[in-house]
């Protein structure tokens, strides 16, 4: 068998495996492009995880135009996997009935996507147990780390969990950039799992650089950028919810989820707890004043 030159286009790529791991189980033509968006979706979480930990790491370093930088593109993948539902919403309810069964065998569901938690630990989504509502009348406790089989798996959720997010880095940076603000960061090797409570000292702050951009132009910039990836995040998920709901109704997750009621939920709590607390009470402040 011949096997693709390395230093060739599909060598580097390891395009052989990368285009040999989409195993259809059914014969259903729409099949591929449910495996392929998952598969998409998956690899752009790589990124997007990747780049999280370089803007804390910038963060941290004290290099707050670079995380700017790296939140930037950060959100413009946010954007664009925002527009991936549209390319699923074409799925039709038969069309997925016929393979539903044969991908939820096993109660597979992206309920399970180890790397949709990373991510949603370095944004500063720490709530490990959720409400999962089983759709039969009853709620269930869902710890998303013990939940996964594999050891490494849960570990590096573990750690994620208890480090700090994007939004802890970036009041490290507000506290230095401005020291007489009276914000004391907790230290990065702490144990950040649970969430901080809103602090007037980062509010006040926030709202100084928000009241005159043009003194604060790099926080403002980058107080700008944290709502960005809030806004998309809050987005994503109501479009997750969209599309559930013209491709399966109500019927219950292959989860073994209510369905569509607890993605209602998630999507509800993104707009009622908020990741960045100061930033979006900034927005409350201008229009009471
Ligand atoms: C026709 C396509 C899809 C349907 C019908 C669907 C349905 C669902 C349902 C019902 C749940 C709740 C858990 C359960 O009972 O299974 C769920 C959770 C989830 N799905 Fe999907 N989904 C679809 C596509 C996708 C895609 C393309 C992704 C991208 C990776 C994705 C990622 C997730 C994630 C991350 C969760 C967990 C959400 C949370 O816990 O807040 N889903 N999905």
């Amino acid at each position: 068998m011949s096997e693709t030159p390395q230093d060739s286009y599909g060598g580097y790529l390891g395009l052989d495996k990368l285009l040999d791991a989409q195993h259809t189980r059914t014969e259903a033509d729409s099949e591929l492009l449910f495996i392929v968006i998952h598969q998409s979706n998956e690899l752009w979480f790589k990124l997007i995880i990747h780049e999280l930990e370089n803007a804390i790491n910038a963060l941290y370093g004290g290099r707050d135009l670079a995380a700017y930088k790296i939140l930037a593109r950060v959100h413009q993948i946010q954007l664009l996997l925002i527009r991936t539902w549209d390319v699923l919403s074409t799925l039709t309810p038969s069309e997925y009935r016929v393979f539903r069964d044969s991908v939820g065998r096993g109660g597979a569901s992206g309920f399970q996507s180890a790397q949709n938690r990373e991510i949603e630990f370095l944004l500063g989504e720490k709530a490990r147990i959720r409400d999962f509502d089983t759709g039969s009348g009853g709620t269930k406790q869902a710890d998303v780390i013990a939940m996964h089989a594999n050891v490494d798996v849960r570990a590096k959720l573990e750690q994620r969990w208890r480090a700090p997010s994007i939004y802890d880095a970036a009041i490290d940076g507000l506290a230095r950039s401005y020291p007489d603000a009276g914000i004391t960061p907790r230290p990065r090797s702490g144990d950040y799992s649970a969430i901080a409570e809103p602090s007037e000292a980062i509010f006040d702050q926030w709202q100084a650089i928000y009241a005159e951009p043009d003194a604060h132009m790099a926080w403002f910039q980058l107080g700008e950028r944290l709502v960005d990836l809030e806004d998309a995040l809050r987005r994503w998920r109501w479009r997750h919810l969209t599309t559930v709901a013209r491709v399966i109704g109500q019927s219950t997750g292959t989860g073994g989820s209510a369905g569509l009621r607890y993605l209602q939920k998630t999507a509800v709590d993104g707009m009622e707890n908020f990741l960045y607390p100061e930033l979006w009470q900034v927005r409350n402040e201008v229009f009471s004043a």
